[in-house]
């Protein structure tokens, strides 16, 4: 097997990555602390921790390590929060009069409600799968031969060019690469720059926009193989060396409405979706499932939290089993509950952390996931993972990274954020069905055909979550973040909303550590008293 074979493989696990010398290693190793000398360490203090998400559970699989006994107290009757998976079985019924949902994808079919991408530098993340023994694949974010759709109704004045038409991002990407090159190349070929740079680097940089933008030896674009070939007459055998599709004007390009920021939004540029992606084999709940395996016993689910209360010496939780409250003492609480939930709890939590509570927005959005008896994306589109994008409410359409020439096939035929998010959370799911496939069908006609089934989710209106992700601005972060830095009494904080990296499984994972090291080095100076 060659390296490229090897990449073109669709699901290489973590340990082939490594092995063949494709990512990292991670550096970080798994939480180690040392033991803080004789009775210093976690041996029978009890923790109480508030959520079976990633940031829960990683801490109280940290805190098991030290000797702590650790309680987790988890609403629903699944682990993971909001690394969610959907296939065949899951079942929901969302908040404000949610219709139930029973989701009957096919065997093998899913997709991830939630967290449902590890970028390649979330290396505690990487580090944790490796802990645990999940299996990665390849997750293709950036895919060229994915569109972009420029939606404009009828009776909308503008002059977009290249509206209600799907163009292939290569297209774009390449057309405007080479123009902006093209015009560079001018502006140096005219000496324009001369002040500032000499000759010598002025020619290296002609050569680098040659290059870029695929110009001709005149320095001009006249369009590129790179944008792809027409159809049918791709590159062949005997007298067939393919025929180049032609470049779009610049002047509609700028006037094409690509320029919008929901089309400008590409993969490439954000570093958080750069090449490599990974997720895990079979979903994205692999990673929970394998925490709490190593969590037998300590997990009470369907347990949701009522009351958080400071006593002398800890704290004290009451939940709710089998409708009938149950109370716990422990000496810490870590409360890793998203704030949406953390807001409407009868609790001791000082007024700043209330605060925070209030006022820290969380996004709103949704996803679907789309059945179709037939992959025609692959099979009619080339498409191979990766996402289109649009400015119709349902923003992002995601080709599934796994499953590749399969039979049937599940993409998200949704991702969408705030206003969009919110108008289309509101509709009944047969509703918002009916639009993902009414506006689906404009970039892919085949969607009446080939449609099977579907199972929808609005994250703000999902039950024990309430919102996407904190969403902080410099004011916020200023105002209220650094109440979930510091204890409140014998409260932690944990969950993406208390880093630097929300909204990812990463943020999690770090803030368990965080508290976790914060517990032990407190536990370390009582015993040193
Ligand atoms: N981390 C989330 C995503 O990948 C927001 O879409």
């Amino acid at each position: 097997m060659t390296r490229r074979d090897f990449i073109n493989a669709t699901s290489a696990s973590y340990a082939s990555l490594l092995a063949w010398g494709m990512v990292q290693p991670a550096s970080a190793s798994a939480l180690n602390l040392p033991s803080n000398g004789k009775g210093a360490d976690g041996k029978g203090r009890k923790v109480i921790i508030l959520g079976a998400g990633l940031a829960g559970m990683t801490t109280a699989y940290e805190l098991g390590k030290l000797g702590y006994d650790c309680t987790v107290l988890e609403a629903r009757s699944r682990s993971g929060g909001r690394v969610w998976t959907i296939r065949g079985g899951t079942k929901e019924t969302e908040l404000n009069g949610g219709t139930a949902q029973t989701c009957s994808f096919g065997d093998g079919l899913y997709f991830n409600g939630g967290a449902a991408r590890i970028p390649h530098h979330h290396q505690l993340t990487l580090q944790y799968c490796r802990e645990l023994g999940v299996s990665l694949e390849m997750f293709n974010g950036n895919n060229e031969a994915a569109y972009l759709y420029n939606n404009r109704p009828a009776d909308a004045t503008g002059t977009d060019t290249m509206a209600n038409r799907r163009v292939r991002i290569k297209e774009y990407h390449n057309d405007m690469r080479g123009y902006t090159a093209e015009l560079l190349a001018k502006s140096l070929d005219q000496s324009a720059l001369d002040q500032q740079l000499t000759k010598e680097d002025i020619e290296k940089l002609v050569d680098f926009l040659k290059n870029e933008g695929d110009l001709n030896t005149a320095h001009l674009y006249k369009g590129t193989n790179r944008r792809g070939y027409k159809s049918k007459a791709e590159p062949g055998a005997g007298t067939m060396p393919g025929e180049v599709t032609d470049p779009f004007g610049l002047t509609d390009l700028l006037r094409s409405g690509f320029m919008q920021p929901v089309f400008y939004n590409v993969g490439d540029y954000i570093y958080e979706q750069q090449t490599t992606l990974m997720q895990p084999v079979g979903g994205m709940d692999a990673i929970p499932k394998a925490l709490e395996k190593k969590l037998t016993g300590k997990i009470i689910f369907n347990a949701p939290v009522s009351e958080l209360r400071k006593t002398e010496n800890g704290v004290r939780v009451v939940y709710q089993l089998a409708g009938k409250p149950v109370e716990l003492t422990g000496e810490f609480c870590v409360c890793t509950l998203p704030l949406p939930m953390l807001k409407n709890l009868e609790s001791d939590l000082s007024g700043t952390v209330k605060r925070a509570a209030d006022f820290v927005p969380y996004i709103k959005t949704g996803k679907i996931g789309l059945q179709f008896k037939r992959r025609f994306w692959e099979e009619d589109d080339w498409i191979y993972g990766g996402i289109s994008r649009t400015n119709m409410d349902i923003n992002q359409i995601w080709y599934p990274s796994f499953g590749f020439q399969g039979k049937k096939g599940v993409l998200i035929g949704y991702y969408n954020f705030y206003s969009r998010a919110e108008a289309v959370g509101s509709l009944p799911v047969a509703e918002r069905e009916k639009l993902a496939l009414t506006q689906g069908a404009k970039i892919h006609a085949q969607y009446p055909a080939e449609f099977e089934n579907s199972f929808s989710l609005a994250w703000h209106r999902i039950p024990y979550t309430g919102g996407g992700w904190a969403t902080y601005d410099d004011s916020t972060r200023k105002k209220y973040y650094p109440a979930l830095l510091e204890p409140d009494d014998n409260i932690y904080f944990a969950g993406e909303h208390t880093t630097y990296l929300t909204a990812w499984m990463a943020g999690a994972f770090t803030s368990a550590h965080r508290t976790v090291e914060a517990i032990h080095a407190r536990v370390g100076e009582y015993t040193k008293k």
